[in-house]
């Protein structure tokens, strides 16, 4: 009987399991109607009465070893996964939280503030619904330009004149806010987002994103516009991207220009990208107008500045090589899951 005690005693302690199945098996064998501790003390019933002393204990304590190992079991497979379900291996390494990641004009928004922060700029935001003023007649937009019409413009109230409602066309009107409510040197960029009635396809959108620039202070000069913008694309595309600047015109700068940096995907060598010519234009930039600044209370003899801007969208092209516009403001995952390098 001693010999039986040992060996079951060691097999319980032996046993490990969470499965339900296994468990029932041991409470069936050991504490059932025809377990073993029961055929024990069947037995112990036939022994002398000397064996009765020494087994009565053993035999009582047997019994509590395996209602203890039951009871432990048990708990802790009602308080764990019902395994027995599980048809994997735990012992697998788990799956990482699907995590979002950033959309792929913030990484370039991101990256842009980062350079011209870097450069001493501070980030300035204004309203996306704006009134005449700010976005057009303090920059100097003639009473009769095309830009105020209903074709580009989404008015929200038109009362023909400077009491218009509308959503900005340009971030240009937080240049006006920000000169209006400080005293100079300026020297900040303004991101956010802008709109114009467009009918939407592959390289037009209702709405879409910019970046402006603006640095005003005493003795600014079109060099200074120059070698700023110059350092932003060679740390933006890298070292070697050519920029070149072509006479333009915009109301609010005076002289003005556009800029072109050589493709940065073709290298200048000529694709879709860039038309075949080897440049692609992504600024508008020029010296603040002097009615500019006079518009907004600044002395146009002493202060001079200059100020740019540029669409996030087409910065976003060149770098990341996508063609089409619809997919920034689509959400398909297939396209945003591409930009999930980048650590949040
Ligand atoms: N506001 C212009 C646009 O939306 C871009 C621009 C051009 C901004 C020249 C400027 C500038 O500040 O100097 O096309």
């Amino acid at each position: 009987m001693q010999d039986k005690i040992n060996q079951y005693t060691a097999d319980i302690k032996a046993f490990v399991t969470a499965k339900a199945d296994e468990l029932e098996a041991f409470r069936i064998k050991y504490l059932g109607t025809k377990g073993l501790v029961k055929d024990l003390f069947e037995e112990f019933k036939t022994v002398g009465p000397e064996e009765k002393r020494t087994f009565g204990k053993v035999l009582n304590e047997f019994k509590q070893l395996a209602e203890a190992k039951y009871n432990e079991l048990k708990e802790t497979q009602d308080s764990g996964p019902k395994t027995q379900d599980l048809k994997f291996d735990l012992t697998l390494p788990g799956e990482g939280l699907a995590v979002g990641s950033r959309h792929p004009l913030s990484l370039i928004r991101i990256e842009i503030i980062d350079i011209f922060k870097r450069l001493g700029f501070v980030v300035a935001e204004g309203p996306e619904i704006e009134d005449d003023w700010h976005n057009f007649s303090a920059l100097n937009f003639p009473e009769e330009h095309p830009a105020r019409d209903m074709q580009d413009t989404f008015f929200i109230k038109k009362n023909a004149g400077r009491d218009d409602i509308a959503l900005r066309t340009h971030t240009s009107s937080v240049q006006v806010r920000m000169m209006e409510n400080g005293k100079p040197p300026f020297r900040a960029i303004m991101p956010g987002r802008v709109y114009r009635n467009e009918a939407i396809s592959a390289r037009a959108h209702c709405f879409f994103h910019q970046v402006e620039g603006l640095y005003v202070d005493e003795n600014v000069s079109f060099s200074d516009l120059k070698q700023t913008l110059y350092h932003f694309v060679q740390e933006l595309y890298g070292d070697g991207t050519q920029v070149r600047f072509r006479p333009s015109y915009f109301p609010f700068t005076e002289p003005s220009a556009e800029m072109d940096i050589s493709c940065t995907i073709c290298k200048g060598a000529g694709c879709n990208m860039c038309k075949h010519s080897g440049w692609v234009e992504i600024l508008g930039c020029g010296m603040v107008d002097p009615n500019v600044l006079e518009n907004c209370g600044i002395d146009s003899k002493k202060y001079s500045g200059f100020a740019f801007g540029m669409g996030i969208e087409r910065i976003a092209n060149l770098k990341y090589v996508i063609r089409d516009l619809r997919l920034f403001s689509e959400n398909d995952v297939r396209f945003l899951n591409q930009f999930k390098t980048e650590v949040i």
